[in-house]
C-alpha cells in the first residue's frame, strides 16, 4: 500500500492522539502518505481528509481528546453512506484504514473491508470492554482520573462520617468499576456482571461499621446505575448520612498516562505493518503481554470474562 488513512470513532479515549501519532510517523517512515479523516466516518462520507505528515502529529502524544475529532455516525451504517465513503477513498487514493475505537466501529472497519477497503482496528475506549483484547486505550488514564477524584470524595466523606456512593463509566461492562473499587479501597463493588442486593451492601457496612469504620465508599458501575436510590436505601437504613456522585466525562479527558501512551503507539505501529504487507480486515489487541492481531469477524464474536479472582480479592479486603 502507498497511502493509507487513519480515523477516530465512538467515544473519545485518552492516548488515541498517540496512536494517530505512531500511525502517522510508522507510516510515513515505511514509504507511505497518511491522510487523516475527520470526524470518524463522517469524514469519509462527507470527504473531510486531511493530509499528514511526520510535523502535523508533533505535540500531541501527551494530549487527551483526539486532534482528529471523533463521532459517531449513523449514516455510515447505511449502504448509501458506504457507498459515498467507498468514493471518496477511491478519490483521495486511499488503500486501507486504521480505525481507532470500540466494538462499533470494528463492526464498521469490518464493513469497508468487505468492501475492498482493508481496515484495521486498533482498541480505543475508556471501558476496556473489547473482547478481543486484555487492554484497550484510554483505560489506564481512565482509571487513574477516577482514582482521584474518588480520593478527594472519600477525604470529605472522612470528614463528616459519611457513605459515598460513586458510578463510573464503563457503559454495560464493571472493568472501570472493578479495578477503580480496589485501588480506592471501596467497602462495595457492584458491577453489572455480577448479581448483588443492596441489602447486602448495607449488611457489609454494618458489618464493617462494627468493627469501628466510620466512613464508606461504594463505587458502582454505570451499567448498575441508581446511584441516588442506593445511597438513599443506605441512608435509611443505617441511619449514616448518604451521597451519591456520578463522575461522568471527566473520566474521558486528561493527559494519558504512560501505559496509555506506550500502548497507543505500539498498537498503532502493529496496525500499519499489516496494512504495509496489504494485510486488512484485522484487529490490533493486547494478550498475555503482547502485541497480536486477530481476524475482525472472529473478534466480534470472542467472549471477555469477568475477572472473578480480582472481584473476590476486592471483596475479602474491603473489610
Ligand atoms: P464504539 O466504536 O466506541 O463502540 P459506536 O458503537 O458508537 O462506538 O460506533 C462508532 C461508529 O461505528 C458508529 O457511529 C457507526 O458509524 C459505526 N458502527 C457502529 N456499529 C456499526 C455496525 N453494526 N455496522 C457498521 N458500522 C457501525
Ligand atoms: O464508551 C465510552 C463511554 O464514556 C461510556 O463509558 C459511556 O457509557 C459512554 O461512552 C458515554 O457516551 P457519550 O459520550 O455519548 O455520553
Amino acid at each position: 500500500m502507498k497511502k493509507i488513512g487513519v480515523l477516530t470513532s465512538g467515544g473519545d479515549a485518552p492516548g488515541m492522539n498517540a496512536a494517530v501519532r505512531s500511525v502517522v510517523r510508522t507510516g510515513i517512515a515505511m514509504g507511505m502518505e497518511v491522510k487523516g479523516i475527520m470526524r470518524g466516518y463522517n469524514g469519509l462520507i462527507e470527504g473531510d481528509i486531511i493530509d499528514l505528515n511526520v510535523r502535523s502529529v508533533s505535540d500531541i502524544i501527551h494530549r487527551g481528546g483526539t486532534v482528529l475529532y471523533t463521532a459517531r455516525s449513523p449514516r455510515f451504517k447505511t449502504e448509501e453512506g458506504m457507498q459515498e465513503a467507498i468514493e471518496n477513498c477511491k478519490k483521495h487514493g486511499i488503500e486501507g484504514i486504521v480505525v481507532i475505537g470500540g466494538d462499533g466501529s470494528y463492526r464498521g472497519a469490518r464493513d469497508l473491508s468487505l468492501h475492498g477497503i482493508p481496515c484495521v482496528g486498533v482498541p480505543g475506549t475508556i471501558d476496556n470492554d473489547i473482547s478481543s483484547t486484555e487492554y484497550t486505550i484510554g483505560f489506564d488514564t481512565a482509571m487513574n482520573t477516577a482514582m482521584e477524584m474518588v480520593d478527594k470524595i472519600r477525604d470529605t466523606a472522612q470528614s463528616h462520617d459519611r457513605c459515598s456512593v460513586v458510578e463510573v463509566m464503563g457503559r454495560h461492562a464493571g472493568y472501570l468499576a472493578l479495578q477503580t473499587g480496589i485501588a480506592v479501597g471501596a467497602t462495595a463493588i457492584l458491577v453489572p456482571e455480577r448479581e448483588f442486593s443492596v441489602e447486602s451492601v448495607i449488611a457489609k457496612i454494618m458489618e464493617t461499621q462494627k468493627t469501628g469504620k466510620k466512613h464508606f465508599i461504594i463505587i458502582v458501575a454505570e451499567g448498575v446505575g441508581g446511584v441516588e436510590e442506593i445511597a438513599r436505601r443506605i441512608e435509611e437504613v443505617t441511619g449514616i448520612e448518604s451521597r451519591a456522585t456520578v463522575l461522568g466525562h471527566v473520566q474521558r479527558g486528561g493527559n494519558p498516562t504512560v501505559r496509555d501512551r506506550v500502548m497507543a503507539t505500539e498498537m498503532g505501529y502493529a496496525a500499519v505493518e499489516l496494512l504495509s504487507k496489504g494485510i486488512g480486515n484485522r484487529v490490533v489487541g493486547f494478550k498475555n503481554g503482547n502485541i497480536v492481531n486477530y481476524d475482525i469477524y472472529d473478534a466480534l464474536n470472542m467472549k471477555k470474562p469477568f475477572d472473578d479472582k480480582m472481584y473476590k480479592i476486592a471483596h475479602t479486603t474491603s473489610i
